[in-house]
């Protein structure tokens, strides 16, 4: 084979026609490209729904900060709100809304926490504040004053002045498993293109559903 050869795109990537599309995942990754380049701020953020243990639904933006075939991965603090609530339900749903290109993304799926070492690597990658930042916070819980908070950073900041901050052991990152992808993009007169995938299991095939706007 000549390496020269031209690299091949999937048929829906080359028409433009996103609904030809047989593959969520390769789908998503196309889309977050195109996001990457038109949108002004945080293409990656994305809407984290959760349940706490009443069964009341509770959402928060969070980053993305990995996608691949396995799921969609933030990070946070696992004693947060949204840490607790998927301690007890480890299942969640994410909205993506990319203004600039008229679409929206919502996934549903189950909850893992990430391994230990793609937590520790990605940790590592954050700039030293930040770092700092996930030491000093005690993510949504009370806090007596905007002085308490900067005098813990402070104290955190010479603890580690010489040394590379370690991760702290409550703070990770949560994997969504997706079982339903959809996709949404807008048309002229509100006639919008939805294309939903779903899958009973994380190994079983995806199947696809074209649903009414
Ligand atoms: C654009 C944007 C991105 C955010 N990204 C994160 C994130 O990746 N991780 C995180 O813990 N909080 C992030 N936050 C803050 C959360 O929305 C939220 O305030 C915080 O995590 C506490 O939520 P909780 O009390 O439900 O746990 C972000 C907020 C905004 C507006």
């Amino acid at each position: 084979m000549s390496d020269t050869a031209p690299i091949e795109h999937p048929s829906w990537l080359t028409s433009g026609d996103f609904t030809a599309a047989d593959e969520p995942l390769r789908l998503f990754a196309a889309w977050l490209s195109e996001a990457t380049a038109s949108e002004p701020r945080d293409p990656t953020a994305m809407t984290l729904a959760t349940i706490d243990a009443d069964g009341l639904p509770n959402a928060r933006m969070v980053l993305l900060k990995g996608v691949d075939e396995r799921g969609f991965v933030f990070y946070t603090n696992m004693d947060s709100q949204k840490g607790r609530e998927l301690d007890v339900h480890p299942q969640a749903a994410l909205v993506f809304h990319w203004k600039s290109l008229n679409r929206q993304v919502r996934v549903r799926g189950n909850v893992e926490r990430v391994s230990e070492a793609d937590a520790n690597a990605y940790f590592a990658t954050r700039p030293k504040q930040a770092q700092i930042g996930a030491w000093a916070s005690k993510q949504s819980a009370p806090l007596e004053s905007r002085l308490a908070f900067e005098k813990a950073v402070a104290l955190y900041a010479a603890k580690y002045a010489l040394v590379t901050v370690p991760r702290p052991p409550y703070w990770s990152g949560y994997r969504i498993m997706p079982l339903r992808i959809e996709f949404w993009h807008e048309r002229p007169f509100r006639l919008h293109d939805r294309i939903e995938f779903a899958r009973e299991t994380l190994s079983a095939p995806w199947s696809k559903t074209r649903l009414y706007p």
